[in-house]
């Protein structure tokens, strides 16, 4: 960094801008890069795997009395952290799936929460939110319990419900459903951002967001491709809204946004009277930042701020 600002001070004519050069050379690859298809999410097909693998152990413990069924309807749906002895796609009836919880945790921090997926009661005969249920052996079931617990301890609380097969029961004991334990979010809960967000916001907030489990776009784009891929057909207006707006962020606005935050914070760092080394210095900080997990969201909503949106 240093031996290129040292040459671009040399070789700098009239009108040169040595900020534009240093963002071509350094950064703007960083952006080219995540945005190559084979950088992506493989493509690959759930369905696949789901109808291949009804359990995730080698040896897995017989079915019993006393299992539990645990219901995902969020990242549950692609990934189950813990291990289960059989799985069915399904649906469970009363409910609607919206993005109404921040999360602190996993797809955002205390000072840019990301969005996440709760319940809200609904129409008993018109609404339905489709999801996976895992039966978990009762000598295992302590275990996972206390791990879902933990991990979904930003507000979430366990209930019981009754969950049904599709697109039909896999077999005539579970014709009347299966009880299932799920985790729904209070809406007492500090986390709860209620219903008072413009879709349009809560995409915002998405597209801007990522905390320790990854960027927030991934698990929402993960759970609409989940849903594509189980349960096609079904319509869940709320999360194809979400998707097409952040989709839409993606594509349109993105590039342009980095390219202008990046420009900004590269010409802070020229601007400010200081040695050549030490803006090289700042230069390769502000390079590394850039790389590190939710170094792309950090860019985004600190531009959107500047421009007066986030
Ligand atoms: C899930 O399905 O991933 C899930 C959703 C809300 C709370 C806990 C888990």
């Amino acid at each position: 960094m240093l031996d290129f600002l040292e040459g671009l001070r040399r070789s700098a004519g009239p009108g040169d801008m040595p900020v534009e050069h240093i963002y071509r050379q350094f950064f703007a690859p960083l952006h080219e890069r995540a945005r190559e298809p084979a950088a992506r999410q493989p493509n690959k097909s759930l369905l696949e795997d789901f109808d291949a693998e009804a359990s995730n152990q080698a040896d897995a413990p017989p079915p019993g009395d006393q299992d539990v069924w645990i219901f995902g309807y969020g990242s549950l749906v692609w990934k189950a952290d813990f291990p289960y002895i059989d799985r069915r796609r399904g649906y469970i009836g009363g409910f609607k799936r919206r993005f109404y919880q921040h999360s602190i945790d996993h797809r955002g921090t205390p000072e840019r929460p990301g969005r996440v997926v709760t319940l809200l009661p609904g129409d008993s005969a018109q609404d339905r939110v489709y999801g996976v249920a895992y039966r978990i052996a009762s000598n295992q079931k302590s275990e996972v319990l206390s791990h879902l617990d933990y991990r979904e301890k930003n507000g979430y609380e366990r209930c019981s419900l009754r969950f049904h097969e599709y697109p039909r029961p896999s077999s005539p004991s579970t014709g009347d459903g299966i009880q299932v334990i799920m985790y729904v979010a209070t809406q007492a809960n500090d986390s709860y951002a209620g219903d008072v967000w413009q879709v349009g916001c809560i995409a915002r907030q998405i597209f801007t967001s990522a905390g320790p489990s990854g960027p927030n776009r991934e698990y929402l784009f993960n759970l609409a491709a989940a849903m594509e891929q189980l349960f096609p057909g079904a319509v869940d207006e709320h999360l194809d809204e979400l998707v097409t707006h952040v989709r839409r962020f993606v594509e349109e606005e993105e590039p342009q946004l980095l390219r202008r935050a990046l420009l900004k914070e590269i010409g802070a760092v020229l601007g400010a009277e200081t040695s050549q080394e030490q803006q090289a210095h700042r230069l390769e900080e502000l390079r590394k930042r850039c790389l590190e997990p939710g170094g792309r969201e950090w860019l985004l909503y600190g531009q959107l701020q500047d421009e007066g949106e986030a």
